[in-house]
C-alpha cells in the first residue's frame, strides 16, 4: 500500500511569490508537530506538509489562515480529531488529510462539505467517522483529552528556522537569477556604460569649451 510519495528531505519556506501571495512548502527530516504559530502566517494560501512524519494534532489555530486555498497534510502520523476551525476556511478549495491516524467525527462545517472528492480527503484514517464517510459516529466519543504537554517551545524553533532559510533562499534566488541570466547583467552594464560615456563626453566638451574661453579671454 504505497500511495504516499517518499519522504521529502528539506525545510523549504518560500514567503512571497511573484503574484504577492504567500506560499509555503515545508518538509523536514525530523518528525514534529504542526506548530500553533503557523497561524501567524495569515497570508498563507498554499500549505503542503505532505509526507513529513508529522505527529500530534492538527492545531485548531489553522482556522486562522483565512486565505488558505489548499491544505495538504496527507501521509503523516497526525492523530486526534479534525479541528472544527478547518471548516472556517472559506477560501479552501483543496484539502487532503489522507493516510494519517486521525479519529473522531468529521466537522460538519459548510466549507468542508463543498470540497470535491470528499471521501478521498479522509481515506487511510481508520478512526474517522461521520459524513461523508459511510461509518456512523457512535454516541460515546472516546479519547478526546489526551495529554498534550511539552509542545510549544520545541516547535517554534523549526518554524523560525524555516523562515530564516526561506529568506536566504529568496535572496539567493534573486542573486542566482542575476548570475545565470548573463544577458540581464550584460544589458545592465551596457546601459551603465552608455550613460557613463555620454556623461563623460559632455563633461569633456564642457571642460574644453571653458578652457578655450578662459584662454581666449586671457589672450
Ligand atoms: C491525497 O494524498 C494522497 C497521498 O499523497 C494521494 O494518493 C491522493 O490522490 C490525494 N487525494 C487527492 C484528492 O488529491
Ligand atoms: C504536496 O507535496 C507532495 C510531495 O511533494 C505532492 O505529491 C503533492 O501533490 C503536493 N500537494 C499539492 C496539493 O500540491
Ligand atoms: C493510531 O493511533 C492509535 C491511538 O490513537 C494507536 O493505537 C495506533 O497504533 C495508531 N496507528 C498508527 C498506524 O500509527
Ligand atoms: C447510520 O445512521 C443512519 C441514521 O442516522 C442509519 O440510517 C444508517 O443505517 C447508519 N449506518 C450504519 C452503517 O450504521
Amino acid at each position: 500500500m504505497r500511495f504516499c510519495p517518499s519522504r521529502q528531505a528539506f525545510w523549504i519556506l518560500l514567503a512571497v511569490s511573484r503574484h504577492g501571495m504567500a506560499k509555503i512548502a515545508v518538509s523536514g527530516r525530523e518528525s514534529g508537530q504542526i506548530p500553533e504559530e503557523i497561524s501567524f502566517l495569515i497570508m498563507l494560501t498554499n500549505l503542503n506538509l505532505s509526507s513529513n512524519q508529522l505527529i500530534g494534532k492538527i492545531p485548531n489555530q489553522i482556522g486562522d489562515l483565512k486565505q488558505l486555498e489548499s491544505l495538504d497534510l496527507s501521509c503523516n502520523e497526525l492523530t486526534g480529531e479534525i479541528p472544527s476551525g478547518l471548516s472556517d476556511l472559506t477560501s479552501l478549495s483543496y484539502l487532503n488529510l489522507s493516510y494519517n491516524n486521525l479519529s473522531g467525527a468529521i466537522p460538519s462545517g459548510r466549507q468542508l462539505q463543498t470540497l470535491d472528492s470528499q471521501i478521498d480527503i479522509y481515506i487511510g484514517n481508520l478512526g474517522l467517522c461521520g459524513y461523508p464517510l459511510s461509518k456512523n459516529c457512535s454516541t460515546s466519543t472516546t479519547g478526546a483529552g489526551q495529554s498534550v504537554g511539552h509542545e510549544d517551545a520545541d516547535h517554534v524553533v523549526p518554524l523560525y528556522l524555516g523562515m530564516c532559510i526561506g529568506f536566504v533562499v529568496g535572496l539567493w534566488t534573486v542573486f542566482f537569477t542575476m548570475l545565470t541570466r548573463r544577458a540581464w547583467v550584460i544589458a545592465y552594464f551596457q546601459i551603465i556604460d552608455k550613460l557613463y560615456d555620454k556623461v563623460y563626453v559632455r563633461v569633456v566638451i564642457a571642460w574644453a569649451r571653458m578652457m578655450k574661453k578662459t584662454h581666449d579671454g586671457a589672450a
